[in-house]
């Protein structure tokens, strides 16, 4: 308790304990407020105790400050001094507080947790966290794409689903969404589409007909369009949907041997979603809905879990399979490659700083562990070099000293220096060397996940496999994954969303898109809009 300078009737008591904000802020509390006209002398002696226990505020330097409330000043209304430090700091550091958001993928939020191996998967892969019984700490975000900072939870979006894993062999991350799938297959476009999902540039705002003019113009994007427009396009928490790598990868285990494999992390909260119109009142009513409900189940020790379940398909099989397994626009049937499952993933700590544990976790799909590979997936070999580029960029190169993004297996790297470099090195700062430096050991950690590759350079699609075209799995997620409701539901969102502002030509191409994914749902979507 502490008691300060109080007007004639009434002292106000404020409380310093551990309710306080860091760097011991003072909060009102209001159940502890009563008045008192004269002080008692062992409240005195009390309250001068107290007094020496509470944090006093400081400078960032860590030098007491005179004053919380007023800038130093000649008399009580004369101008302010440039001397006053740390009025001056007060302002210099809130001018800097926002960094870049991320672009794209800029709202989001995310918690502590770990994940535990619950399987013998030894025969597939030598990755540390990935041996029976093994549990790894890990942090996750989740996000929306196209959205600034500030915007909607519900927004209809895909939803990033990442997962950094502080192994003891160096940080591993899974970067993935919570769909299987993605709208394109080259990285050439992935700048085009992005754009086409957000801003226009004169009148800045989000247009309907730009992301139906790109998607119309590009077929591959039709099986995650379709997933889009149906109900996963809105989960209905962070909690309530499933994340996948939506990219093929490589496990190698301990004698060499490779696979290709495919992650799916199933929510143990069970799928949900929301209609587009609880989403449309949320957007308005609550911003923010899936990071509350998030960290609000935390709080409440209400732990979210996902199952992790692999598809593990032999790698000599993706020569002859009958779909390209490496075109990113394409899932494996579990008929053909069925799930098996390796762990259990745990949220159970929200972040104290969202700032510094959020907005600046760096997630890089090129964090890859002995075991783990990446696979000749176009899209992920580009992703392979974006993240950390992007990451030098947002929040300089020394990103990975930033506690959120540090591994907790020792770094004996040889990067020095650079802006805010934290950690000190020494000599040698050169390999090879004759003092002892640390040296790479091919025999530990052989460069093992690779594959054979030859030809001419060229700018090509892929080479197509036996049942590979754009429209075939889309149309089987509308006429066999969904039932007559959900059918019915993704017309009136395909509706309403090219109702809002699709022009001609593009609305005619939208109908014959939706009629080469079934001509049957293209031609309700089709009268649906033109009211036929
Ligand atoms: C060529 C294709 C792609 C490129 C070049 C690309 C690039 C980027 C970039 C530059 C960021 C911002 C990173 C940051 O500033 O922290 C980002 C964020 C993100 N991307 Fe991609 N991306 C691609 C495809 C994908 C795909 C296919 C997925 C999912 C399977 C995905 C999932 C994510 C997620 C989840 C984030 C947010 C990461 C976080 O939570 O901080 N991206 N992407």
């Amino acid at each position: 308790m502490r008691l300060i300078a109080a007007s004639q009737a009434t002292i106000l008591t404020l409380r310093c304990d551990e309710h306080a904000g860091q760097n011991g802020r003072i909060t009102t509390d209001s159940q502890t407020e009563y008045s008192i006209t004269q002080r008692h002398p062992i409240e005195e002696a009390e309250s001068e105790m107290s007094d020496q226990n509470s944090k006093p505020t400081t400078t960032d330097a860590g030098i007491p400050v005179a004053s919380d409330e007023q800038s130093l000043s000649v008399g009580p209304d004369g101008p302010l001094l440039l001397q006053d430090h740390y009025l001056i700091e007060q302002m210099a550091n809130f001018n800097r507080e926002r960094i870049p958001e991320r672009q794209p993928h800029a709202k989001g939020g995310g918690a502590f947790g770990h994940f535990r191996t619950t399987a013998d998967v030894s025969q597939y892969t030598k990755a540390a966290l990935f041996q029976f019984g093994v549990e790894t700490d890990v942090v996750m975000r989740f996000s929306t794409v196209a959205g600034e900072r500030g915007s909607p939870d519900t927004w209809r979006d895909p939803r990033g689903f990442s997962v950094k894993f502080y192994t003891s062999e160096g940080n591993y991350d899974m970067v993935g969404n919570n769909t299987p799938i993605f709208f394109i297959r080259d990285p050439m476009k992935f700048q085009h589409f992005i754009r086409s999902q957000k801003r226009r540039a004169a009148n800045n705002l989000r247009d309907h007909d730009m992301q139906w003019d790109f998607w119309t113009l590009s077929p591959e994007s039709a099986h995650q369009v379709a997933w889009l427009m149906g109900d996963r396009g809105i989960p209905k928490s962070w909690r309530q949907m499933n994340g996948y790598s939506s990219h093929t990868y490589m496990w190698v285990n301990a004698s060499g041997e490779r696979f290709w494999v495919k992650y799916h992390f199933k929510t143990d909260q069970g799928v949900e979603h929301l209609t587009q119109d609880e989403a449309d009142h949320l957007a308005g009513a609550d911003a923010d809905y899936h990071q509350r409900d998030l960290f609000n189940s935390i709080e409440g020790n209400a732990f979210p879990s996902w199952t992790l379940h692999m598809q593990i398909m032999p790698f000599e099989e993706a020569e002859n399979y009958r779909f390209n397994p490496f075109d990113l626009t394409k899932v494996w049937p579990h008929a053909d490659y069925p799930l098996m499952e390796v762990g259990k993933l745990t949220l159970n700590r929200n972040l104290t700083d969202y700032h510094s544990e959020n907005e600046q976790a760096a997630f890089e799909p090129n964090n890859l562990v002995p075991g783990i590979g990446l696979s000749p997936d176009k899209m992920l070999l580009a992703r392979g070099f974006s993240y950390s580029d992007a990451h030098r960029a947002r929040l300089g190169v020394n990103y990975r000293q930033i506690p959120v993004n540090q591994p907790k297996a020792p770094v004996h790297s040889y990067s020095k220096d650079g802006a805010m470099r934290v950690q000190n090195i020494s000599d040698p700062v050169y390999a090879p060397n004759s003092y002892g430096g640390p040296k790479a050991d091919p025999e530990r950690f052989p460069e093992d996940a690779v594959w054979a590759s030859s030809g001419n350079m060229v700018r090509s699609a892929y080479t197509l496999h036996k049942d590979d075209d754009d429209w075939g799995q889309a149309g089987t997620l509308v006429r066999e994954v969904m039932d007559d409701a959900a059918r019915e539901r993704l017309v009136s969102n395909v509706v309403g969303h090219l109702k809002a502002g699709v022009s001609q030509p593009i609305l005619q191409r939208a109908f014959e898109y939706w009629r080469n994914i079934d001509s049957d749902i293209g031609d309700r979507i089709a009268d649906g809009v033109t009211g036929s």
